[in-house]
């Protein structure tokens, strides 16, 4: 199976000159993806010491910002995209599902940043237990800042993993235009990939990162 890749997903016109903040960054994922298609990631932001060593041995000269509760649109200055895969405990099937009781509940902050830096672009990622539990509320939050969004599953066989693990994403507009019209991931994947859609495909619990 034919590996994504930014001239497959045409990513490449969305390139140079965007400035890219990576809010949860973990390992930095979203900032790889970054690399690939020429934007400039401008900020992390984690707070796991050991994935803030790993973010900066490939990016050295990208600020890392602690905690996300603390983290200003001032201190960050312009963006043109945010990206985040927030806490995933909340929702996850693996975990006891409190959603906004749990402390670990960090979808609000993620908005206030949208709310303080008005990027062009929010793209989000989380569990797949997350479309039954919160998402609708992101979503409507999403609108209530004024952005349109669509939202895709994608499973990690769908970039060739050996299992299927689906992940829930979501790209928002600000501008309301583009993504009805280059919508369709699911459809391409139900054609690309059809053996996502084999019963005896392989599945692992929604936490494992
Ligand atoms: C699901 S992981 C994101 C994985 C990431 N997208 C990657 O490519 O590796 C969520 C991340 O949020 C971080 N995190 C949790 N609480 C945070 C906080 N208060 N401020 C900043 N980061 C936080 C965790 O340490 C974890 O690395």
């Amino acid at each position: 199976m034919p590996r994504a890749s930014p001239a497959r997903t045409g990513l490449r016109t969305f390139g140079a000159g965007v400035k890219h903040l990576d809010l949860f960054s973990g390992i930095g994922g979203f900032a790889l993806a970054a690399r690939w298609v020429g934007w400039e990631t401008v900020g992390f932001c984690e707070i796991d010491p050991y994935c803030q060593q790993v973010l900066r041995k490939h990016w050295p000269d990208v600020p890392i910002y602690d905690d996300v509760r603390e983290l200003t649109g001032e201190t960050v200055g312009h963006v043109d995209i945010i990206t985040g895969g927030y806490p995933c405990q909340p929702f996850s099937v693996a975990g006891k599902r409190r959603g906004e009781a749990d402390d670990r509940h960090l979808w609000p902050e993620f908005a206030r940043l949208i709310r303080e830096l008005r990027p062009r672009w929010v793209v989000g990622e989380n569990v797949a237990g997350h479309i039954n539990m919160g998402l609708d509320d992101v979503l409507s939050d999403l609108e209530g800042l004024g952005y349109t969004w669509e939202a895709f599953v994608i499973p990690a066989c769908a970039v060739n993993a050996p299992h299927r693990r689906d992940r829930v994403w979501f790209v928002a507009d600000s501008l309301g235009t583009g993504i009805r019209a280059n919508a369709g991931a699911q459809s391409r994947t139900e054609v690309e990939c059809p053996q996502l859609f084999q019963e005896d495909w392989q599945t692992l619990p929604d936490d494992i990162e």
